[in-house]
């Protein structure tokens, strides 16, 4: 049934072109509409390019299958018209959300349900006077969405229970890893883990405790190499021997009082991102980001294919 049917990406710049990779390599049929006629007349160029790439890690192997399940459309009415499901991932702004979640309830299947990517905007301030309301949802990934398969499910408090459950089967169809944010909340549960870092990292780099550089190194050499397969209650879990109760009742206290020593919320100074840039510069010169980018990617699918590996061939309890 809702096999048979496509899927609808709206809106292709990073975020779009990704997410039809992570449809048509599911399997599905994607129909893609930008309002950009340039970004429409290269997206088969830009994506057949990411599916090289992954071709070339061992992420795909039928590079042509998956780029002739794409399908470009000339207006949005052709792409959404008998969807199943639509992925919203146009310009972050609340007016241009609601225009387009508005604009895309009048082509909608009476069935079909509408993710949006929004980094950050609760669906439930573009999606109010949506007809069909209680098909929307917020359905947030990381970029590239081929790469790094979590993604946010984030009801608004009129998203029906069927809306949600039918967007998260789709996930978990096509390879993503969805995560249930129960209700709205600024940031959701990724961006809110990584402000707590981030805002740990920028008062120790102030306050002169460390370098960026050696703060750097505290993560890419120490904590991220298990945040790769294990999140901090299965890490906490472990790393005391009678269990996490263990590890609470010893390291509770030190915890507790680390973060009342950071009540005092300042918001990044003008001299204080002067002097990080400045750290940053001397390690990666400014002409040289694009380049890192592309190896910190090349990282990724690396990494990507290892996981897929270890899944795939690994004992059933390696993987828990
Ligand atoms: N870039 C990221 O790292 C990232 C990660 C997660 C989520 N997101 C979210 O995904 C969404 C898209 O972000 P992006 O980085 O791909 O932006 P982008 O600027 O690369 O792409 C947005 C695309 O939407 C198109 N567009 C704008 N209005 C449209 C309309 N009315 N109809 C059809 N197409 C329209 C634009 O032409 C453009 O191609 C945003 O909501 C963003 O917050 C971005």
């Amino acid at each position: 049934m809702y096999q048979d049917r496509h899927i609808a990406v709206v809106g292709a710049g990073l975020v779009g072109s990704g997410w039809a990779i992570v449809f048509a390599r599911g399997g599905h049929e994607v129909c893609v509409f930008d309002e950009n006629e340039r970004i429409r007349a290269s997206l088969r160029d830009t994506v057949a390019a990411q599916l090289r790439d992954l071709a070339s890690h061992g992420l795909v192997d039928d590079v042509d299958s998956i780029l002739a399940r794409i399908h470009v459309c000339d207006t949005l009415a052709d792409a959404v018209t008998d969807a199943f499901y639509v992925q919203e991932s146009v310009l972050e702004r609340e007016d241009v959300k609601k225009n387009i979640s508005q604009a895309i309830a009048e082509h909608l299947a009476a069935d079909a349900v509408v993710g949006s990517s929004t980094s950050g905007i609760p669906g439930s301030a573009f999606t109010a006077d949506t007809p069909s309301r209680e098909r929307y949802l917020v359905v947030h990934p990381v970029n590239p969405p081929y790469l790094v398969p979590v993604v946010e499910l984030v009801p608004a408090p009129w998203t029906s229970t069927e809306s949600v459950e039918r967007a998260m089967a789709l996930m978990n169809e096509v390879g993503q890893a969805p995560v249930l944010v129960r209700r709205e909340i600024e940031g959701f549960i990724l961006n809110r883990l990584q402000g707590v870092l981030l805002r740990e990292a920028w008062a120790l780099f102030e306050e002169g405790y460390a370098s960026a550089e050696d703060i750097d190194k505290t993560v890419r050499d120490g904590l991220g190499l298990r945040w790769s397969f294990m999140g901090p209650f299965e890490t906490i879990d472990l790393n005391a021997p009678g269990g996490i109760r263990d590890y609470a009742e010893r390291l509770g206290p030190l915890y507790h009082s680390i973060a009342a020593s950071r009540t005092e919320l300042q918001p990044w100074s003008t001299d204080l991102i002067a002097r990080a840039e400045e750290a940053r510069r001397d390690v990666l010169p400014a002409d040289e980001l694009a380049v890192r980018r592309g190896w910190r990617d090349r990282r990724l699918m690396a990494l990507a294919a290892h996981k897929a590996k270890q899944a795939a061939g690994g004992q059933p309890d390696e993987s828990h």
